[in-house]
């Protein structure tokens, strides 16, 4: 997938195991890059990344942000609220306008699924799915991967649990897609409105019962409910939500005891997840997950230019 002319990140589905630790191996090379004093470098100097969100973003949009600019790159951020879109231009019109001045990027989140794979059939530049409706959100996974890689030495064998609203979640499906090729044990937990079916044929066990769903699990990785994607009540109320399927210590002890606590953010306390096991410095890892993000987007970044910085020389 990576491999195309221009080359896309578009979901991790297909991507194989080889061009998944690629990308998590380059990521890795940036963490200690965004932790020295000096951050900058000037290899992608002269490039060009627009950042075209359609849907709201602290985590994703900021950290393309300063990835870009922490490789030398020329970083636009187009406000939608701003553009034409508000006089009714179409995301395609959009893309495609933006495409005509040579950006060598595009980052693009839009509340449909599919979307960032239709503008890459539209543009001749790199298009980075930043999150496309309840599809995928690639980056997100790699940046799971590799907190869960350097916090454990591996991600074959572990077993992991994706807990909430596995129906809507583009989280859950990237990295279920990531785990089950790495080789981990995934399990996905939710009441049964928020199951999709026949989520078994994604090689994951289902769970409706949450503490039976969390026993023995290495990972527990928290997801919100995207209630902005739901039509209609899927859960009784937010108190009964969380008396079943909130994380907090008691449901936590079904894990193995050094089980590590993720989440995507962003967090709604009190809904999904606790807020004292959200705190815990020894069992959460979700301050850890923002920093790998800038890493993994930075090692993206690199890796969708390089092909054409190769074929210049
Ligand atoms: N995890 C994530 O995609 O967060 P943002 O919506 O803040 O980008």
């Amino acid at each position: 997938m990576i491999a195309r002319t221009p080359p896309h990140l578009l979901g991790i589905a297909g991507m194989t195991q080889a061009e998944i630790v690629d990308l998590l191996d380059l990521a890795e090379g940036y963490v200690d890059v965004n932790r020295a004093p000096v951050k900058t470098s000037d290899l992608l100097t002269g490039r060009t990344v627009i950042n075209l969100f359609f849907e709201s973003s602290t985590r994703t949009r900021t950290s393309f942000e300063l990835a870009g600019k922490r490789l030398g790159a020329d970083v636009i951020n187009m406000e939608v609220d701003w553009s034409a879109i508000k006089k009714g231009e179409t995301l395609i019109d959009t893309a495609m306008t933006l495409n005509a001045m040579h950006p060598d990027v595009l980052i693009v989140r839009a509340p449909d699924s599919g979307a960032a794979k239709l503008l890459s059939e539209k543009v001749n530049c790199s298009v980075v799915n930043a999150g496309d409706g309840s599809h995928e959100h690639p980056t997100q996974a790699l940046l799971d991967a590799l907190t869960i890689r350097r916090r454990t030495g591996r991600l074959a064998g572990l077993r992991v649990a994706i807990c909430g609203d596995i129906a809507h979640s583009r989280v859950a499906r990237s990295n279920i897609h990531l785990l089950r090729t790495l080789g981990a044990d995934v399990r996905v937990i939710a009441p049964p409105t928020l199951l999709p079916s026949g989520i078994e044929t994604l090689g994951v066990t289902p769970f409706v019962d949450m503490r039976a769903g969390l026993e023995a699990c290495d990972i527990v990785m928290m997801l919100r409910l995207q209630t902005e994607r739901m039509r209609g009540s899927y859960v009784p109320s937010i108190r009964e939500y969380f008396r079943f399927y909130g994380l907090d210590y008691a449901k936590l002890a079904s894990a193995k005891p050094d089980a590590l606590i993720m989440h995507p953010g962003p967090m709604n306390r009190g809904v999904e997840i606790d807020s004292e096991v959200a705190d815990d410095i020894d069992r959460s890892v979700i301050r850890e997950q923002v920093e790998m993000g800038v890493a993994v987007r930075m090692g993206v970044l690199d890796a969708l230019t390089r092909p054409v910085l190769e074929g210049a020389a």
